[in-house]
């Protein structure tokens, strides 16, 4: 199990969201103390999306980045309709160091896009990150179409070259200044200036 900062919602934090639209349940779950029942519905919701693709959904080395140490699964019913992972990790930016949540498996199901599932899961995720204090900033890559859904959701862009552990070359290293870079800030903090350095895979 993933230690936790005090204060943090814990496994089993979990609050209806009734604001407006279908009604919809949070849940915040670190990756050790994921149950069967999540796995299976989280297999189910990323297989659905990418298996034609990418092949099994394997939760300790998802299609080959970096596994999430939290999980924040939105439920509609008993049915996982949305998924937000994060993975804390210390990062390098120029001349210092951040600590990040690295976000990925960022995912609604088909049927439920376009009415608020995505700004929910997110936003959920967003205040686990607020509450942990030893997380500075969300970070992501992310495809370019994509970039105004984060926006939307608090993200910000930042511009820089990013250096990662590949993901397809063992102990190669990858640098790119092309795909769009974002940060949300959780923790009043302003992003440094300067190459990033992820010290491992992208999430
Ligand atoms: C991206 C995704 C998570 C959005 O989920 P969603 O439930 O449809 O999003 P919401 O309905 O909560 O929309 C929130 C806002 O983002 C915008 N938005 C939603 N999907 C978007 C998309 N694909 N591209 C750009 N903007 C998008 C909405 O217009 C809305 O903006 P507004 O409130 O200012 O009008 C969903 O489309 C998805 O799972 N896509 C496939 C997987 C994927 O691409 N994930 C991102 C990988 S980096």
């Amino acid at each position: 199990m993933t230690g936790r900062a005090e204060g943090v919602p814990t496994a089993a934090a979990s609050a209806p969201d009734q604001r407006r639209g279908p009604t919809y349940r949070a849940l915040v779950v670190d990756h050790g103390d994921l149950s069967g029942a999540h796995l299976d519905a989280l297999r189910v919701l990323f297989d659905g999306e990418y298996r034609a693709t990418h092949g099994d959904w394997d939760p300790d080395r998802p299609y080959g980045y970096s596994p999430a140490d939290v999980h924040t699964m939105l439920f509609h019913g008993s049915m996982l309709v949305g998924h937000v992972g994060f993975q804390r990790r210390r990062v390098a930016v120029g001349t210092t160091e951040v600590c990040v949540a690295g976000t990925g498996g960022v995912l609604v199901h088909p049927a439920r896009r376009g009415e608020g599932a995505g700004r929910r899961v997110m936003s959920r995720a967003q205040e686990t990150m607020r509450l942990d204090d030893r997380i500075e900033f969300g970070y992501l890559g992310c495809r370019p179409d994509v970039v105004s859904f984060y926006e939307s959701t608090g993200w910000s862009r930042v511009h820089a070259t990013e250096r990662h552990v590949s993901m397809v070359t063992p102990g190669g290293t990858t640098a790119s200044s092309d795909g769009p870079i974002l940060i949300f800030d959780a923790s009043g903090s302003r992003w440094p200036q300067g190459e990033i350095d992820l010290r491992g895979t992208p999430w």
